[in-house]
């Protein structure tokens, strides 16, 4: 029977220095991957790698932005380098908005939107996407958010470049399925992570009401959102691609 082992398989994360990405690489480790992991943050990313290797686990680990191709090709040749393959790559790294409405926001914002959640996404994706065609072999997870699946009232920016990472994973699922590769995107609601308390101490918006709006009147925690990814990642998942998956409380239900 398969299982959740990720024993041998090289598992890329995007964004691991903080928050989900760092959490998924510490759960990825305890399940036997190795890891290549980056972040744009080096003091985060390489916090995390030195925590991974003390505790054993064989990772190669890069501080760069994800929107810069040369520099998203070069790790991914450095990955095939180290460990000749990539079996499964998690394109986690992004950024919210402030939260404010559409008519009171800068261009920069929708810039950055783009810049971070789309072009860092397809850039990821299409290195990843040259690697895993090789070897007929690989799935990549994208995270997107329900704000990629509905309206998001006051991130609008935000809400379209999730949409736009939903556009991307459902196209190069069926670009790539026949040759192995298994291409879907997680859509969280709120999770208490460090993004939402950056956004708490940064818009004044409130954890409390936010969950108060979920039919489990609560957020979800990065564990959960988490547990979800290395199931979806996982040989035991081995038929899912194109789709997209809340993990939401019920939130979208309504
Ligand atoms: N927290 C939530 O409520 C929530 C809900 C739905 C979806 N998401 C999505 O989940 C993902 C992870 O979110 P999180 O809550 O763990 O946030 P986080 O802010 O804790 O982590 C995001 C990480 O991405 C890194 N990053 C940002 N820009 C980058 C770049 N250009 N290049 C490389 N790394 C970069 C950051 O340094 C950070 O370490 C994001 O894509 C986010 O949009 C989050």
């Amino acid at each position: 029977m398969q299982t959740l082992d990720y024993n041998d398989k090289v598992v890329m994360i995007t964004g691991a220095g903080s928050g989900m990405g760092k959490l998924a690489a510490q759960n990825f480790s305890k399940a036997g991957a190795i890891l290549a992991i980056c972040d744009v943050n080096k003091a985060n990313i390489e916090a995390v790698a030195a925590q991974l290797r003390e505790e054993g686990c064989e990772v190669l680990a890069s501080a760069f932005d994800v929107s810069d191709e040369s520099l998203v090709q070069k790790f991914v040749a450095d990955c095939l380098h180290c460990f000749d393959k990539i079996d499964v790559a998690i394109n986690n790294a992004g950024v919210l908005q402030p939260i404010a409405r559409t008519h009171l926001l800068d261009l920069e914002i929708l810039d950055m939107q783009y810049k971070v959640n789309i072009k860092g996404v397809f850039t990821c994706m299409k290195h990843q996407i040259t690697a895993m065609k090789e070897v007929n072999n690989g799935v990549i997870l994208n995270l997107s958010s329900v704000a990629g699946l509905g309206a998001a009232a006051n991130l609008s920016t935000y809400s379209a470049s999730k949409h736009a990472v939903i556009g991307l994973t459902r196209s190069a699922a069926v670009e790539y399925g026949r040759y192995g590769i298994r291409i879907n995107a997680l859509c969280p609601s709120h999770v208490d992570s460090p993004m939402m308390d950056s956004a708490e101490k940064e818009s004044h918006i409130n954890k409390e009401n936010i969950a108060a709006a979920n039919p489990m009147k609560r957020l979800a925690t990065m564990q959960e959102i988490v547990n979800a990814m290395l199931w979806l990642c996982s040989d035991y998942n081995s038929y899912m691609n194109g789709t997209t998956i809340a993990i939401d409380g019920g939130l979208t239900a309504m």
